[in-house]
């Protein structure tokens, strides 16, 4: 059993937090947040993942999670602290904002002691963070004795407890025995259990992560471009991705067409993945093309949306299902959805927008648009409907709801949730296929 400290209660701190605890570990988690530690104390979670809330009250329950403000108090009992925090991409250079693992890393220097301490970067880093965030540890405190070890998170927003707990690997980026040792410990529980762990050097840890959410991206890249090719060439493009999906040498995962990638990881560790090639001299043309294909994908997806309504968008009410950036969470950063709905504000269409789960952010990214309690009171009245997140519920609307609800019976599916053949009746656009009438 190993003293955890957790620095960032976000999607990945909170997750990690609250599984270790699960697993046994005793935990704190650290947040500069007031406002989200007060209300964790209370049971309220900050973001909304399947199984989250009790899995953190159960721990809580137990004495295995607690929450404070406190980096100083928290460090001190624990001999493993791991860094969570945001890194998003830089505005003006697209690399990973380190600031906040870097403050992170002066506040650990402040507090830290005499005890040996594992310093464990979770936040997706470029490769030399581990170096930097120790060379800030050691010049603030020389005398301090510790490791940095670079361990990177590969859950999935909607999926995130459960991924944590049944990983596909694990990769611990130790550069020594002793810190190797200490996480080897930590992820006891799960190792035993089958799930493998991948030791490395920090750098190759860095690069394992940003490798592999830009090949994900890049698949979900591919094919949207080969939807595009069949529409123009009248093949089905979810049939080919059945078809090639059956090759277990490429599988089924990430091949789903629709408006492009979003989210708060795939957009900025592309772009830091594509920055950090150039910095070492080795550009990586295909993720340079996946970050370019998938900025024009928007516009794409608008001139599919005009194209649909015959170029007469001004005037026009769209109902919009779904605006998170993909289906089972409440993240609204980078989504697709973004760019596409404020260009059709511009546009002049009004809109309405029903989403399970956007209501809590969606009003300060869509200030212009309308929000409803359900699917039905969007689509009402409405002069088509605009599916851009593939939340199940939307699966059970039927070509009836349709033509009864809106007014014009016009469907731009960017999910491909239905098969042409069941919207009969209903003009229909989806992705890849040919529209129906
Ligand atoms: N979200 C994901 O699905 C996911 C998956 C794998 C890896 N990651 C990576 O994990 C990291 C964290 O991502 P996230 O989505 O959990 O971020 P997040 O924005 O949800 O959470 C970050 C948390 O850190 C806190 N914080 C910021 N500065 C702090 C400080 N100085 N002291 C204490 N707390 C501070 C914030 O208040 C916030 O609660 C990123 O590097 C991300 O790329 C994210």
């Amino acid at each position: 059993m190993k003293n955890v400290c957790m620095v960032g209660t976000g999607y990945v701190g909170l997750v990690s937090g609250a599984c270790f605890a699960h697993l046994g570990h005793n935990v704190i988690c650290v947040d500069n947040n007031r406002e989200r530690i007060k209300n964790l104390k209370k049971g309220i979670m900050p973001i909304y993942e399947k199984d989250l809330a009790a899995i953190v009250q159960n721990a809580y329950k137990a004495g295995r999670i607690n929450f404070t403000t406190d980096l100083g108090k928290a460090i001190e009992k624990c001999q493993i602290i791991f860094i969570t925090v945001g890194t998003p991409a830089d505005k003006e250079t697209g690399e990973a904002d380190l600031s906040c693992v870097f403050a992170v890393a002066k506040d650990i220097a402040k507090n830290i002691k005499n005890e040996y301490k594992a310093v464990v970067l979770k936040s997706t880093v470029p490769i030399g963070t581990a170096e930097a965030v120790e060379n800030i540890i050691k010049t603030a405190a020389a005398k301090a004795k510790f490791s940095v070890v670079s361990n990177p998170e590969f859950l999935r927003e909607g999926f995130a407890v459960s991924d944590f707990l049944k990983p596909e690997r694990i990769v611990i980026g130790a550069s020594d025995g002793k810190s190797l040792k200490i996480m080897r410990a930590l992820y006891k529980p799960l190792t035993d259990k089958g799930y493998p762990l991948l030791h490395t050097c920090p750098a190759t840890a860095n690069m394992i992560k940003y490798a592999s959410n830009s090949f994900l991206a890049m698949k979900i890249m591919f094919i949207n471009e080969l939807a595009d090719m069949c529409e123009k060439a009248g093949a089905d493009v979810q049939d080919v991705a059945k078809g090639i999906g059956l090759d277990s040498r490429i599988g089924h995962k990430f091949l789903n067409p629709g408006p492009g990638f979003g989210g708060s990881c795939f957009p900025k560790d592309t772009l830091a993945l594509d920055r950090m090639a150039k910095q070492y001299g080795a550009p990586l043309k295909l993720v340079e093309t996946t970050i370019a294909e998938n900025n024009a994908r928007r516009f794409k997806m608008l001139a599919k949306i005009e194209n649909a309504f015959e170029g007469k968008l001004r005037g026009k009410k769209i109902a919009v299902l779904g605006v998170t950036f993909k289906a089972e969470t409440d993240d609204m950063r980078d989504s697709p959805s973004i760019g596409i709905l404020s260009q059709l504000h511009l546009s002049g269409v009004s809109l309405v927008i029903y989403d399970p789960q956007g209501k809590k952010h969606g009003p300060q990214f869509f200030p212009y648009a309308k929000f409803a309690n359900s699917a039905p009171r969007a689509l009402k009245g409405a002069d088509g409907a605009l599916i851009l997140t593939e939340w199940p519920e939307f699966k059970k609307i039927t070509a009836r709801d349709y033509k009864k609800l809106l007014k014009t019976p016009l469907v731009v599916d960017l999910r491909n949730m239905y098969s042409p053949a069941d919207m009969t009746g209903v003009t229909y656009h989806s992705v890849g296929r040919k529209p129906v009438k």
